[in-house]
């Protein structure tokens, strides 16, 4: 069965990354069709959106969606695309490699994000010249929803349990909501879990990584605490993720467009080659995102290396270089 793949690069590093990734895809030589489409800045700044609706509407309509990573117009492009895959989960493996410099080599960890609500839903308002708000949403639903997948995360790769952070302390209405959801669709499934503080997890997860495998949290509280996971296994270069929904998968860098780096040709391409893994896993393709993921790891452990790791090769390098392991 052909799948059909629609590619966004979108801008800075996501041109050069995404090309990366869709080279080690096709050196596997699956039955892969793959469309290119366009959003970002860029796309903004010639036609006055950064969505088009035509690439809205592939998305949508497609298996799985490869994508860069958008500028300052981000917001205006994964926000939605998330949507228009009706994802609700966004998982975020942070896993240090051997011999990349990590500050916590001992890391392996994945958070399962909530991608619809929270304070991402918005619902932002100015009301005068003094005073704005923002309303933050958190539904029964969507926490169960995030919750029966992270129970069948933790089933199917064999862990104990999973640890929801949340900071129902303070946020006692929509964050006690979020996690008495998601509490109890674990104990009926008899799934174990544990709850952390988002904020003691920031400071556990520093000193101990290791007493984490997988991390149920809010919205913005997973795109934080992910990207400070990410600063402990070696940089946004390394951190890939899958946006999950009914039908269909999103799958991107963690990362952004990295403008401080664009257009030189030494954006790490890791993040970016893993998210086509984990889009090859999610298509049933198992062997070959494990093929991806291994070949990777010998790269990144004997090197080449881009100079976010230390080293002085290009992206293109570091993706000849996973081609021929593969
Ligand atoms: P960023 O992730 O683009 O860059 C942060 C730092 O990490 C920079 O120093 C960059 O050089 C480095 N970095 C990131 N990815 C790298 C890679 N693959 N290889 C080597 N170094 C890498 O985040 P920043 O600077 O906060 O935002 C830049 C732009 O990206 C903004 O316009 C922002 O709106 C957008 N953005 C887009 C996202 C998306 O499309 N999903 C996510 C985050 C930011
Ligand atoms: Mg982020």
């Amino acid at each position: 069965m052909t799948h059909e793949i629609v590619v966004i690069p979108g801008d800075g590093i996501g041109q050069e990354v995404t090309p990366a990734a869709v080279r080690v895809l096709e050196f596997l030589d699956l039955a892969f069709e793959f469309h290119e489409a366009d959003a970002g800045d860029h796309v903004l700044a010639e036609t006055g959106e950064a969505l088009p609706e035509e690439t809205y509407e592939l998305a949508a309509s497609t298996d799985a969606t490869l994508f860069g990573a958008a500028g300052e117009t981000a917001a205006d492009v994964i926000l939605p695309l998330r949507t228009a895959v009706d994802s609700f989960v966004n998982v975020r493996p942070a896993t240090a490699y051997p011999g990349v410099d990590a500050l916590r080599p001992e890391t392996d960890l994945v958070f399962l994000r909530e991608n619809t609500e929270g304070v991402y839903s918005g619902h932002e308002d100015r009301l005068s010249d003094d005073l704005s708000t923002l309303t933050r949403v958190v539904t029964s639903s969507a926490s169960e929803r995030l919750a029966e997948f992270a129970c069948e995360f933790v089933e199917d790769g064999g862990y104990d349990g999973f640890h929801v952070a949340h900071k129902a302390n303070v946020m006692r209405e929509t964050d006690g909501r979020f996690r008495d959801s998601v509490v109890s669709v674990a104990e009926e499934r008899g799934v174990e879990t544990e709850e952390v503080l988002m904020d003691a997890f920031a400071t556990h997860v520093c000193l101990d990584p290791t007493q984490f495998d997988v991390v149920v949290c809010p919205n913005l509280a997973g795109d934080v605490l992910s990207d400070l996971a990410a600063g402990l296994v070696g940089g946004l270069g390394m951190l890939p993720s899958a946006n999950i929904g009914p039908d269909r998968g999103l799958f991107e860098p963690v990362h952004g467009s990295a403008p401080d780096i664009a257009g030189e040709g030494v954006a790490n391409p890791a993040a970016t080659i893993v998210s086509a893994a984990m889009m090859l896993e999610y298509l049933g393709h198992d062997d070959e995102g494990q093929r991806i993921r291994d070949a990777v790891e010998a790269v990144l452990e004997d090197g080449p290396r881009t100079p976010d790791l230390g080293g002085d090769a290009s992206t293109e390098d570091v993706t000849d270089a996973v081609i021929e392991r593969l």
